[in-house]
């Protein structure tokens, strides 16, 4: 397993009258794509504005890249980059001098990194325009490449496609995939929608009311909300029978003796109703059902808080 680079123990946040955090757990390995998914005021800005530093918690431990005192853990962040809250550009200058102020300011020497971070984020064609022409996409990307400013090795990023069309959420999807693949970077992404993230998330963690209610990796998720048909006839038994011989690769369950569940299962219904009718069996009711990545996390959360 790789090395753990953040982890949250027993976390609290109280702000007056409400939790934010209550006990919260978290870990995130190197080179993960974690896609922290919650609603509407579940926790996940309070969270990831105190493991960058800019609040703290009320009481319980962080960890990044395995170091928890509290000046070691300064020193820990140099190492991530984040786009919390929008990203402050200055308007009237171009991407270039936006990252040369940057360059200076963080004492980097060369100009190369400029256009690397650039081309990391797709910018280098607009490099001389000035940031205020830019688009909601085009700034996003630049605040990225200022985030990534320094070789940062973790990215945190919240709800970083909030206001992007269709088509930008795919663009900033595919950087932040070429980030993490080939640049190697840890990314820590929040969402409210699962869907956004499960081109990209290699694990996911769920937040609601401040309590992390699971972590999972992208293939457990992915097995644990398969698709699968629901079948209802005159004679399960028979028709399980039959549908095993002649579609083997289906996994086949008897639900009732006049319901079946076919697992497996790839989309071809016609096929399988094709199957049992030339087997003469009287098919009431033929229904998929995927309980899909956002069923998955609601039906999560109902679970825990029953
Ligand atoms: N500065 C603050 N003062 C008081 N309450 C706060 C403050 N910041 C957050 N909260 C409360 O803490 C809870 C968690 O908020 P948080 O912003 O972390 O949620 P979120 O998951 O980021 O939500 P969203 O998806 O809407 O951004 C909410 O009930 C919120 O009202
Ligand atoms: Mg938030």
């Amino acid at each position: 397993m790789a090395e753990i680079i953040v982890s949250a123990e027993n976390l609290t946040k109280h702000y007056r009258k409400i939790n934010a955090l209550n006990n919260f757990h978290m870990e995130v390995h190197r080179g993960d794509v974690y896609g922290f998914v919650g609603k509407n005021g579940a926790g996940k800005t309070t969270l990831l504005r105190i493991l960058t530093g800019r609040s703290r918690q009320t009481s319980g431990k962080i960890e990044l890249f395995g170091k928890s005192d509290r000046n070691d853990l300064d020193i820990q962040r140099g190492r991530i980059g984040s786009i919390i809250e929008t990203p402050a550009f200055y308007p009237g200058m171009t991407a270039k001098d936006n990252l040369e102020v940057l360059r200076l300011q963080m004492d980097i020497s060369g100009k190369g990194c400029i256009s690397d971070a650039l081309k990391m984020v797709g910018l280098e064609e607009v490099s001389s325009k000035k940031v205020k022409d830019f688009s909601l996409g085009m700034k996003q990307r630049l605040g990225l490449a200022m985030a990534l400013f320094g070789n940062r090795e973790l990215l945190v990023l919240d709800e970083p496609v909030n206001g992007l069309d269709p088509e930008g959420i795919v663009g900033f999807r595919e950087i932040l995939k070429k980030l993490n693949v080939e640049f190697g970077v840890t990314i820590l992404i929040s969402s409210h929608f699962l869907g956004e993230l499960s081109q990209i998330a290699t694990c996911y963690g769920f937040i609601h009311a401040g309590k992390m209610m699971e972590e999972i990796s992208a293939k457990e998720l992915q097995e644990k909300s398969e698709s699968y048909l629901v079948i209802r006839v005159d004679n399960a038994k028979k028709a399980a029978a039959i549908l095993e011989k002649a579609l083997p690769e289906y996994r086949i369950e008897i639900i009732t003796e006049m319901k079946l569940h076919v697992h497996n299962f790839s989309g071809e219904t016609g096929l399988i109703m094709k199957t049992l009718i030339n087997a003469d069996i009287t098919v009431k009711e033929l229904k998929a059902y995927n309980d899909g990545l956002e069923n998955y996390y609601m039906a999560t959360i109902k679970k825990i808080t029953n």
